[in-house]
């Protein structure tokens, strides 16, 4: 995580409406120090926490709970890793060890997330959980390789999840489907450049900033959401309702001549 990253944006934007905030990363990744910056700016306590690993996630929520004095109004899942693209592996050579682990990371981790907050009643009523998502769910897009079926597990788990949740205690749960976005995690999939220019030309809007995912996640917090629930929502400038786009037309046509 660094000031780039969609989740640090989040954190800011919350903060700025008045917010109180955990912020958790793994440990490996706290050791970068990057994280100690934004905890500065939002004087907001650090909770490592492996997201793969249960007794993490129950500290992450006992400390979250005591740090707010009660219960907890939202949570961002903002988390995503792949083996298998990290180790340069076409989608039809996967290592299937490796593609565990990404679905865990990437997907079932959601599942962690809520049933701990679940089994410690440790979400407000109307509490809201918004996780990250890619249109790679719906659509192939070659290169974004094993993590299309991680985002489409993820979604999954935030609509059966957000079932539940809904019925027990009025919790929502929603994925929010980004454009692509200059961070860490998204520089890693090949071809990215060519593909963040694709994405530009295709929305109407031009590809949504991670400023603007931040605003949105903080709306989807807020209570002027809250009938919104087992949603995946697109936050993409109109790529996904688009066919095809007029400068892609056009620069087709000057490539041919
Ligand atoms: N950047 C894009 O183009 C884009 C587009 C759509 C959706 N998203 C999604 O947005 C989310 C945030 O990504 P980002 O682009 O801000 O990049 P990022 O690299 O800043 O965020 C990913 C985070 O996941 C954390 N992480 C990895 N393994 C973990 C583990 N075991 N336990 C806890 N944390 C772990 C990393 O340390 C990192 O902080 C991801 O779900 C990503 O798939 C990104």
């Amino acid at each position: 995580m660094d000031e780039k990253s969609i989740a640090w944006k989040t954190a800011l934007q919350c903060h700025a409406q008045g917010a109180q905030i955990v912020l958790s990363n793994a440990p490996v990744a706290l050791r970068m120090g990057e994280i100690n910056k934004l905890s500065e700016l939002i004087q907001a306590p650090v909770v490592g926490a492996d997201v793969t690993n249960m007794d993490d996630l129950k500290k992450l929520f006992e400390e979250s709970q005591k740090h707010f004095n009660g219960g907890i109004d939202f949570i961002l899942h903002s988390i995503g890793m792949s083996l298998n693209v990290r180790k340069g592996k076409h989608y039809t050579e996967m290592n299937y060890e490796w593609n565990q682990k990404t679905l865990d990371i990437s997907a079932t981790s959601l599942h962690r997330v809520l049933k701990t907050a679940w089994d410690m009643d440790a979400l407000n009523e109307w509490g809201s959980v918004v996780a990250l998502t890619y249109i790679a769910a719906q659509r192939v897009f070659p290169d974004y390789n094993e993590m299309a079926d991680a985002k489409a597990l993820l979604e999954s788990i935030a609509r059966s999840f957000g079932y539940n949740y809904g019925l027990k205690k009025k919790v929502r749960v929603n994925t929010i489907s980004q454009s692509p976005t200059r961070t860490t995690a998204g520089s890693g999939v090949k071809g990215f450049d060519a593909f963040i220019d694709y994405a530009e030309k295709m929305s109407p809007l031009g590809n949504a900033t991670a400023e603007d995912c931040a605003n949105y996640c903080a709306f989807m917090f807020s209570d002027m959401s809250r009938y919104i629930t087992m949603q995946n929502l697109f936050h993409d400038g109109g790529f996904s309702f688009t066919g095809v786009s007029t400068a892609i037309v056009e620069s087709i046509e000057k490539a041919n001549g």
